[in-house]
């Protein structure tokens, strides 16, 4: 998801972080910083700044160095980027995940009227909802999501990526990985997966993009969010009534699954199962797509390391998971202090925004010896890339499963697979990590 065109104002409606003038922190004026910070120079960037887009990591390391609990007046947020403190936020309780209601205050005057039924969707996504609701939410879709349930797929994804591959990358052709191959994999596997017909593609993913727009910050203009909400009711409406015909006439998928399992209706309800449904293809495929680029960009701008995965294939899930840690899709989570708490000596206080940049504790040399040394046999299974504790992405294992396949099969079997450009273009994004193309020779 973008907030690309350089004239769009750069605010980002989940976050409410803004390029203007930096307002003075909720709660009262900054803490006042370490004296080991003191003695670093340092000096703030915007996060949206588009050199610190293109290349986040020499920034996020000096901030992470200079201050890892940092308050940044710009961003009116904390920025946490220490992996310890980082995890520490993710463990306590006190740190909440409910960020709908600032989603809702970022909504322009003239689009509100239809912004009531959106919003009661997205407080339905379980990635919105703290403890206890979590918790209930999240376990109806537990099984379905485990690594075992989802080994169930992987012959239909081998063989979903070897026939669009050989579509699609013709070896010796010069293409786009990102629109032959990263892109419209996943948005196919998910699909079938999820229960979605073929015929109905089109619509579902124009929908999924639109309410990304809303939820990654692209939308800014009152039309834009009209589309946003007006998309999340359609997938809403869509998916309401796919549920109904998969409880009439159940299928192998994720909806009939579920729907087996007995807990829609007793333990959630059917409103509540509908609401989650529309989480998924967005949380997903753009996130799974990314992987698929960044790890393949990673491999082709580190020969040795593409060498040693075609010598020995079994480093491919290794390699999927160093780029998670290395250059991974999703930079940061947003949280909000839920109450007052203590954070290596600050007070944070309740209400507080906290930016938890996963992208900077994925470099932390106190986690990880030589950070940002892309290393395919480092075995980063610490790294922070799908979240951590309860919010832990639900989806990892698909990801890995799509993700793991592309890379397989093109490691192996294009031999003369190689980058035609150096320089890449990264889509403008506080919470993504997207290139908008990757030209390639396959
Ligand atoms: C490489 C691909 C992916 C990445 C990088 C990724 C990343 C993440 C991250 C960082 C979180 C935690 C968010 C937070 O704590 O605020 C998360 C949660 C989540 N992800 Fe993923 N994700 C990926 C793929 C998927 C897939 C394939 C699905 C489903 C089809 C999915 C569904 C979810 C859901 C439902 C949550 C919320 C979990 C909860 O709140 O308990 N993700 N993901």
């Amino acid at each position: 998801m973008t907030i690309t065109t350089p004239n769009t104002p750069l605010v980002c409606p989940v976050t409410g972080a803004t390029a203007d003038a930096p307002p003075m922190r909720p709660g009262g004026p900054a803490p006042l910083v370490t004296a080991a910070a003191r003695t670093a120079p340092f000096t703030e960037r915007y996060l949206l700044d588009p050199a610190v887009n293109a290349d986040p990591y020499r920034y996020l390391n000096s901030l992470r160095d200079h201050d890892p609990v940092y308050w940044s007046a710009m961003h009116r947020a904390w920025l946490i980027t220490g992996h310890g403190q980082l995890m520490h936020c993710l463990r306590d309780p006190a740190v909440s995940a409910e960020r709908v209601g600032p989603l809702m205050d970022a909504v322009p005057e003239g689009a509100r009227e239809d912004a009531e039924r959106a919003f009661a969707i997205l407080s339905r996504w379980m990635v919105f909802n703290d403890a206890p609701q979590h918790r209930r939410l999240r376990q109806v879709f537990q099984e379905q999501f485990a690594a075992r349930t989802i080994g169930r797929y992987r012959a239909f994804v081998e063989r979903a990526t070897r026939a669009m591959l050989a579509r699609r990358a013709v070896p010796g052709s010069i293409g786009d990985l990102v629109a032959d191959i990263a892109r419209p994999l996943p948005a196919l596997v998910f699909a079938r997966w999820l229960g979605v017909p073929q015929a109905h593609g089109p619509s579902f993913w124009y929908w999924n993009a639109r309410v990304g727009d809303l939820v990654l910050g692209a939308a800014q203009e009152e039309r834009e969010y009209r589309t946003s909400l007006q998309s999340l009711v359609n997938l809403d409406d869509y998916l309401a009534d796919l549920v109904r015909q998969r409880r009439a006439d159940p299928k192998d998928d994720l909806i009939s699954n579920v729907l087996a399992g007995g807990r829609i209706g007793t333990s959630v309800s059917e409103e509540e199962f509908v609401g989650m449904l529309t989480q998924m293809a967005f949380a997903g495929g753009e996130t799974t797509s990314n992987l698929i680029v960044n790890c393949l960009l990673a491999l082709l701008q580190h020969p040795e390391q593409l060498a040693a995965v075609r010598e020995d294939p079994k480093l491919v899930p290794m390699a999927v998971e160093e780029a998670m840690r290395f250059d991974g899709p999703s930079k940061m989570s947003i949280r909000t202090a839920g109450e007052d708490l203590d954070l290596d000596g600050r007070t944070v206080r309740s209400g507080d925004r906290m930016f938890l940049v996963t992208a900077a504790a994925n470099r932390d040399p106190d986690r990880f010896p030589d950070p940002d040394v892309f290393d395919v046999r480092r075995g980063s299974a610490s790294h922070l890339g799908f979240g951590f504790g309860a919010h832990f992405c639900i989806g990892a294992a698909l990801a890995r499963l799509v993700a793991g396949a592309v890379v397989d099969v093109l490691v192996r079997e294009y031999p003369g697979l190689e980058l035609v450009e150096q320089a890449h273009t990264w889509q403008l994004s506080l919470l993504n990590r997207a290139l908008t193309a990757l030209p390639v020779r396959y």
